[in-house]
């Protein structure tokens, strides 16, 4: 079948086993060459995945225009030049895990000032800002890795540092300037302070929210953003991620409704960067998604609730596996990705914790660049499916930081 040119540029063959949710898929390929899908679809799911293997096909034709890579280039295609890191991934998170480990110290002062009704300090709050910033600046994957780390007891803190470094990663790969990406990070760090004026009963309530509590909490934005009104030197765009971090795009959000690019970006961003890390983090009132699941559904909300611009700049920062993944491998082997190799996002480095019969490993090792391990005659490591890590009790962050520690020793 040909191809045409101006085509050929953005579209490229890959394997079935390869094609992973977020890529745009224009044809289909079969044993008689190519064939048009009749509507071009964005995989969205694993099933839809499943799908197309079931009907025997073989590879696809995608477009990397339209959707998402095998090899990402996460901040270089908004302008088409491509940054290299100032620091080597392995070198910056020894640093980022300093900087995730205080900053959620921090920010559970500032957020505890608030509930008990003082001013909290705003020079703390922009340090912790600089340092979020400084540090993607040096590497854009590090410090995004470590939000893969959850703390269910210091749920609140966590969640405000793990939506900072999601927005100023975002808003970095748009090339905001530094200054502004402080700014933009200071309002992740504060962006439900406005739940401190929300009582406690009904922020852990493990059941449904009546009708008073839940017309309650949909104002903590508002309420956030009064909560630092009087707070000098807060720029515009740091209240407009508190105030706009629960609006969507469709205009089915809150508090006001508003729709499309009556959002500022800022709020676009956050209300990607809030949901992702909610969906994956485990709560009173549910389990903990998966990244894959997580991506995917924010995938599938992509120009409904989500803006398509921001959920693709979104999904290339944070790749196939992302840093935290528990994955298990076509051997049957079981493990945490450790790193993720930008040249090859379905072949990341994973730490090996379980063997291929599913026994747990006294001592665990790194299987680097999977694509590039031997293994037993004829065979080949890739990831088959990404799977709960609490179902095999793992606790995923514990391995993150470990890592880390070894890789500096
Ligand atoms: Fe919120």
């Amino acid at each position: 079948m040909q191809v045409p040119n101006d085509k050929k540029a953005h579209t490229r063959q890959v394997g079935i086993d390869d094609v992973a949710v977020g890529m745009f898929v224009e044809d289909i390929i079969t044993d008689q060459g190519g064939l048009f899908v009749e509507q071009n679809m964005k995989i969205g799911s694993q099933q839809q995945i499943d799908s197309l293997k079931k009907r025997g096909i073989k590879a696809v034709r995608i477009n990397t225009q339209k959707g998402m890579d095998a090899k990402s280039d996460a901040g270089a295609d908004a302008t088409g030049e491509g940054k290299e890191a100032e620091v080597n991934y392995d070198t910056e998170l020894a640093k980022a895990v300093i900087i995730h480990k205080e900053g959620i110290i921090k920010v559970g002062e500032v957020l505890k000032t608030i509930r008990n009704g003082r001013n909290f300090s705003l020079v703390m709050v922009r340090n912790v800002a600089e340092s979020i910033v400084e540090s993607i600046i040096r590497n854009r994957d590090a410090l995004v890795s470590l939000c893969q780390i959850k703390d269910n007891d210091n749920y609140t803190y966590t969640h405000s540092l793990n939506v900072a470094i999601l927005i100023v990663a975002v808003a970095n790969s748009l090339k905001y300037p530094a200054d502004r990406l402080v700014e933009i990070g200071m309002g992740g760090l504060l962006h439900d302070i406005g739940k401190m004026r929300v009582p406690e009963s009904i922020l852990n309530k493990p059941g449904r929210l009546t009708d008073t509590e839940f017309a309650m909490m949909k104002r903590h934005p508002e309420f956030g953003v009064e909560s630092i009104l009087d707070q000098r030197g807060i720029a515009d765009i740091t209240k407009k991620v508190v105030l706009q971090h629960h609006e969507r795009y469709n205009g089915k959000g809150y508090p006001f409704g508003i729709k499309g690019e009556r959002i500022h970006e800022v709020g676009l961003i956050s209300a990607i960067a809030d949901v992702y890390d909610a969906l994956t983090s485990e709560r009173v009132y549910k389990a903990a998604l998966t990244p894959q699941k997580a991506l995917a559904m924010i995938f599938r909300n992509s120009d409904k609730e989500y803006s398509n611009k921001i959920v693709e700049q979104f999904t290339r920062l944070m790749g196939i596996y992302p840093v935290g993944s528990f994955v298990k491998l076509t051997t049957g082997e079981m493990g945490v990705v450790v790193r993720m190799d930008r040249e090859a996002l379905l072949a990341p480095s994973v730490l090996i914790l379980f063997d291929r019969m599913g026994n747990r490993l006294k001592e665990p090792h790194t299987m680097e660049s999977l694509n590039r391990q031997a293994g037993k005659p004829g065979e080949v490591h890739k990831i088959e499916m990404s799977l709960n890590p609490a179902a095999f009790n793992i606790d995923v962050g514990e391995y993150i930081v470990n890592n880390s520690l070894i890789l500096n020793k």
